[in-house]
């Protein structure tokens, strides 16, 4: 069973031809960062530009590289949610034309599952139930998942994303975007308590995460007490101390609330996916406080973590397996739709 996979939700414009929702025969990646640099984020706007631009290049190379022709599909999925409403729509546009013109099935992907998914991709199979953390820069989400197609939603952030912490931080430390990577770079060396930084979300009992007063504390951080102090005056400033301070607190917050969820729920498997995953310090400080507990984590692997379409041709296999198909007239979703479930303390 072949398939198509898309996926245009935010930046990036990528396709993949896998089989039988494990081996990859071919993943293209089209990455925009380029275009967005120079506004220090990504512009939607530009992303939708940019993806009607690509799309049909991107796929002709996915079927390319997997040396395999339109007639050699068997379904075509695509992401229709969550993410830019204008990017999306590109990529399911797409994939309904191809399903359309090519009699083929059509498969609706949720770009959050498909992340989970991706832990096993072109890896030994992860053991289940287990406890996947989704840390980009677009969502920081917590799982339970009991099977391939059975993920529930226990615990998401209230305002920004890991991902998009460390990038407006790298941003207000002049370090440049994606500032994540940036980020990281300059806290080698650092020193994580240089300064405070609150570690939101951990005294309470929840398994939500809250990034957004980080930034502002960040922020006062760089200003002092002079009001009047513009935020890129960074002279006084250890740039190095406070990213690796900074760091520390986000990783931290990742790291406990998904070992708290392991303990309400006796689950002794974890899986890292997302942009974020490849963080050295989340990966070390999950070994430093997970080991103790007897509890194993997995990343995905790293073309896997961050955007890409062979997570959503792997997923679409087994929502394809399951009947679970979409209507040709579906559509894309901004928002996501899941339910959160309250797993009691
Ligand atoms: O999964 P991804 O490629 O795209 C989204 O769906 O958002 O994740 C990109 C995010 C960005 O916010 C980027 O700064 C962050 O992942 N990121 C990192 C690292 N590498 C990428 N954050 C911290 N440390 C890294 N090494
Ligand atoms: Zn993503």
């Amino acid at each position: 069973m072949r398939i198509l996979g898309i996926e245009t939700s935010c930046d990036e414009t990528a396709a993949a031809v896998v089989d039988d929702g494990v081996h990859v025969r071919s993943s293209i990646v089209q990455s925009q960062v380029e275009l967005h640099s120079a506004f220090g984020g990504i512009v939607p706007e530009i992303a939708s530009r940019a993806h009607t631009e690509n799309i049909t290049r991107v796929i002709d190379k996915a079927l390319d590289d997997a040396g395999a022709s339109l007639d050699s599909i068997d379904a075509v999925a695509v992401v229709n949610r969550p993410g830019l409403i204008g990017s999306l729509l590109v990529g399911v546009s797409a994939a309904k034309a191809l399903a359309l013109a090519n009699d083929l099935p059509l498969i609706a992907v949720n770009h959050l599952h498909a992340h989970v998914y991706a832990l096993g991709l072109d890896a030994e199979p992860i053991t289940k139930p287990l406890i996947a953390l989704v840390t980009s820069g677009g969502h920081t989400n917590l799982y339970l998942v009991r099977d391939d197609d059975d993920m529930n939603l226990i615990g998401r952030t209230h305002d920004d994303a890991a991902g998009e912490a460390f990038d407006k931080a790298a941003a207000l430390l002049g370090l440049g975007f994606p500032g994540g990577p940036a980020l990281s770079k300059a806290a080698e060396g650092g020193k994580t308590n240089a300064v405070v930084f609150k570690r939101a979300m951990l005294d309470r009992d929840t398994l939500d995460f809250s990034f957004s007063g980080l930034k502002t504390a960040l922020l006062y951080h760089i200003k002092g007490q002079d009001k009047s102090r513009d935020a890129d005056t960074l002279k006084d400033i250890n740039v190095s101390d406070v990213a690796a301070s900074f760091q520390e607190a986000v990783v931290t917050v990742l790291v406990r609330q998904t070992l708290r969820a392991c303990k309400r729920t006796g689950i002794k498997t974890v899986g890292v996916g997302g942009g974020v995953a490849a963080n050295k310090r989340l990966r070390e400080k999950f070994e430093e406080e997970a080991k103790p507990l007897g509890i194993e984590v997995r990343f995905s692997r790293p073309e896997y973590s961050t955007d890409n379409a062979a997570m959503v041709a792997g997923f679409g296999h087994v929502l394809f397996e399951k009947g679970k198909l979409a209507d040709p007239r579906v559509t894309a979703y901004a928002r996501n739709d899941e339910e959160l479930i309250s797993l009691e303390n």
